[in-house]
Formats: C-alpha cells, sequence, structure tokens
C-alpha cells in the first residue's frame, strides 16, 4: 500500500519524506519558501516579464508541485498585487490584464503520480503548527522542526484551484483512498477537497455558466468561493496549458519537442538520483533550452558543476539574499545570465575528484550501475583528491 510521510514543514507549508530515497523532498526550513528562493526569485522572472507575455518551463521532478505552484503564485503577485523581486524589493505592477494575455505553458514531470495528483490539495500556509508532531518516525527532521512558523511567501488559493482544474482528470481511485486517510487529513485543504467533489459530480464546470453561478451560489466556504471568482477572473488574462508526464524525466524529455525557457531541475541528491545528474542528461537538456532560457537547480556539487560545464553550458552561481549563502547553480547558454560567476575555489574544486561527474551515454541506466560506473572511474583517476586540493587552497589563500 502507497504511503506518504508528510509533515509541516517551518513555513506552514507541508513537506516530504522519501524512506526509499532516504532524502527529504523538501527542506524542513520551509517548502515554499525553498521553492520560491531557490528557483522563483534567482529567476528573474520580473526582467523576463517586463520584455516577454509567453514562457515555457520544464518543471523536472514535480512532486507535489511547489515549484510550479511558486512561479503561478509570483505571476499572480506580479500581475495582481505586490511581488518581491531578487533583491527583496517589492513591485507593484498592476497592469490592464483586458488587453494583455499572458501564455503559460508548464510540462511537469515526474515518476510519482500519487504526488503529483494529490499537489492541490497540500495546506501550504498553515499558520499554527503548535504541537506539531511527525505523523510517522524521523529524529532528524524532529529535531529541526520548530513550533514558530515563519511565513515569508503566501500562496494564494487561486493557484491550487488552477492546478486541480488540469489535475482532477487524472485522480482515480487509488489517489481518492489516500485523499480520504484520515491519518492524511489534516495535510489536505478541505475546500479544495470540496472543489474537486464539485468537478467530480459536475462533467465540466466550463459547460455551463449556470452550473458555476449555481456551485457559487451554494458553497458556504466564502472564501473559496471568492478564490473561485478571482480563478475565474484570473482565466480573462492567462492562457494556462499545463503537461503532467508520468514518467522517467529521461524518456519524458526524449519525447519531447519542445524548447523552454526556465528548467526547473529539483531531483533528490545526486548520490541518490544520479540518473538525473549525468552529463548526458544534461546533454538532453542542452537540446531543450531556449538560447536566453536558464536551467535552476539547489545543487552546488562540484560534478553536478562540471557535468554541466562539458554538456556546453555556462554556469554560474545562485545566492540566497536571506541565508547570505550560495544555494544552487544557474546553467544557461548565455554568459550575461550570470550573476554569481563560479569562484577561483569552485573551478579548482571541480578539476579533482570530486568533479568527475556520472555517465550515461544511451539515458537507460538505472541509478546503481551509474553510481557503480562513476566509482571506478574515480578509483581509476589520478586526478587530485577533493581535500588535498581543499587543504593546499586554505594554506596559499
Ligand atoms: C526532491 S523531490 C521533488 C520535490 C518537488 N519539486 C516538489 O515541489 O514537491 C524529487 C522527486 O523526483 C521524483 N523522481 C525520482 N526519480 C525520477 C525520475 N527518474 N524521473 C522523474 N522524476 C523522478 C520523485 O518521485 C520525487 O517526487
Amino acid at each position: 500500500m502507497y504511503k506518504l510521510y508528510p509533515y509541516f514543514t517551518n513555513d506552514g507549508s507541508v513537506g516530504l519524506f522519501s524512506p526509499d530515497a532516504d532524502d527529504i523532498y523538501h527542506s524542513v526550513y520551509g517548502a515554499l519558501t525553498e521553492a520560491y528562493e531557490k528557483f522563483i526569485l534567482p529567476a528573474n522572472f520580473e526582467k523576463y516579464f517586463s520584455e516577454n507575455n509567453e514562457i515555457k518551463i520544464l518543471d523536472i521532478c514535480f512532486g507535489i508541485g511547489y515549484n510550479t505552484k511558486s512561479f503561478l503564485n509570483y505571476l499572480i503577485d506580479f500581475y495582481y498585487n505586490e511581488s518581491i523581486d531578487s533583491n527583496n524589493i517589492k513591485y507593484n505592477n498592476k497592469i490592464d490584464t483586458d488587453n494583455k494575455k499572458c501564455k503559460i505553458f508548464i510540462h511537469a514531470i515526474d515518476t510519482d503520480k500519487n504526488l503529483a495528483c494529490l499537489s492541490p490539495f497540500f495546506i501550504s500556509n498553515k499558520t499554527n503548527i503548535k504541537n506539531n508532531k511527525l505523523i510517522f518516525k524521523n529524529e532528524k527532521i524532529k529535531r529541526m522542526l520548530s513550533n514558530n512558523i515563519q511565513t515569508k511567501f503566501k500562496l494564494n488559493k487561486e493557484v491550487n484551484i488552477l492546478l486541480l482544474e488540469k489535475i482532477h482528470k487524472y485522480i482515480d481511485n487509488d489517489i481518492m483512498e489516500l485523499l480520504n486517510k484520515k491519518q492524511y487529513s489534516v495535510f489536505f485543504d478541505k475546500n479544495i477537497r470540496r472543489l474537486f467533489e464539485f468537478y467530480r459530480n459536475e462533467e465540466s464546470i466550463h459547460t455551463s455558466l449556470k452550473k458555476i453561478n449555481t456551485f457559487l451560489h451554494n458553497i458556504y466556504y466564502r472564501h473559496l468561493s471568492n478564490s473561485y471568482k478571482m480563478y475565474l477572473n484570473i482565466l480573462k488574462w492567462l492562457d494556462f496549458d499545463f503537461k503532467l508526464s508520468i514518467k522517467d524525466a529521461r524518456c519524458a524529455i526524449l519525447n519531447d519537442t519542445n524548447k523552454y525557457n526556465y528548467i526547473f531541475l529539483d531531483a533528490f541528491t545526486p548520490t541518490k538520483c544520479p540518473c538525473l545528474w549525468t552529463v548526458d542528461f544534461f546533454k538532453l537538456l542542452f537540446e531543450h533550452l531556449e538560447d536566453n532560457g536558464m536551467i535552476l537547480t539547489y545543487s552546488n556539487s562540484a560534478l553536478v558543476r562540471n557535468a554541466f560545464l562539458n554538456a556546453g553550458f555556462q554556469v554560474g552561481k545562485i545566492y540566497s539574499d536571506s541565508a547570505k549563502k550560495f544555494t544552487g547553480t544557474i546553467a544557461t547558454k548565455n554568459k550575461a545570465f550570470i550573476k554569481y560567476d563560479l569562484s577561483e575555489y569552485d573551478l579548482g574544486l571541480i578539476k579533482t575528484k570530486a568533479g568527475i561527474f556520472y555517465r550515461d551515454e544511451n539515458l537507460n541506466l538505472d541509478n546503481e550501475s551509474i553510481i557503480a560506473a562513476h566509482k571506478v572511474e574515480v578509483e581509476n583517476s589520478n586526478l587530485m583528491s577533493s581535500s588535498r586540493f581543499i587543504k593546499h587552497f586554505k594554506v596559499i589563500n
């Protein structure tokens, strides 16, 4: 039986743990905050949308969709409310939405259908997590949990409504079973569940305006009703196309003819999921990235950066103002997009054994085989060890 391991992270959004990968899906510090800080803010969307009103995004490892949701949220804030840019400066971009239509295509890929289908239901703004207990055992996560939540970013309800509209058709009985499990109910938004019931009962919400009005009239959750009206309003200026591929990302991208403006790469860490960090996978991404496009990832690993370089990308770093440290990597074809270059230290590290990247020439190896071949390559390499390099670097600096 499929099991979920959800908990409230320290910003009030739900995070997940995977016992199989022995890895967290989201930072305990805050799942929503992490998506904003590692993917949305460094993407410099304010500049992108000041010049364009069409965008194609590839969300690799969609999970429960924080990166896509944060992007949609950013966009709604950008057009309607206030948004903040990568320097934490507030913007107010109220536009004449009658005259401007924004066209978005998001291709979301994950191997786990259950997670993708549950994505619109997860709560992301729990304000009170006192007595925040884990429903599963994990000392490491437990130690990092705080009782005081710090909400930095707020997800508009319309985001989950937008996503539900695209995803509800994939929801089968197995997923219904998960949705109905009592132990998970605290993690799901009851109003989105109610809206889902409506979708299930009606063939298509768009077929009849009368049905929508009856629905809005009957619904007693006032805020959902308001959010739904807002959602209908958003659809006047937003042309939102969403494709969900429940497949290994390599296979999904091999069969994709699109080129993307942004690629979010949010796989489990390289040692847990090497197949999505190989030089060969990055070469495939190179073919699917627009000339002015950008790949964002949370990994700072030397082998990941070296693989990007060897796949033909220009590589830079992501800096987080709030964490006051580098929190990821940017790969692009256009050097002008790089705000923080790799340092002498980063480039030195790449030339050591730590920079030896994973390989998967035919894009079909399993993770164990990739790790085994990499181990042999490292053992046979004459390159300097990373520890020796670090010692040497400290001495001369
Ligand atoms: C770190 S989590 C991603 C979290 C996600 N971005 C979110 O907002 O919830 C990694 C995800 O990679 C997916 N995954 C693992 N191997 C994959 C593969 N070969 N292709 C596509 N997805 C994969 C897992 O199912 C998991 O959802």
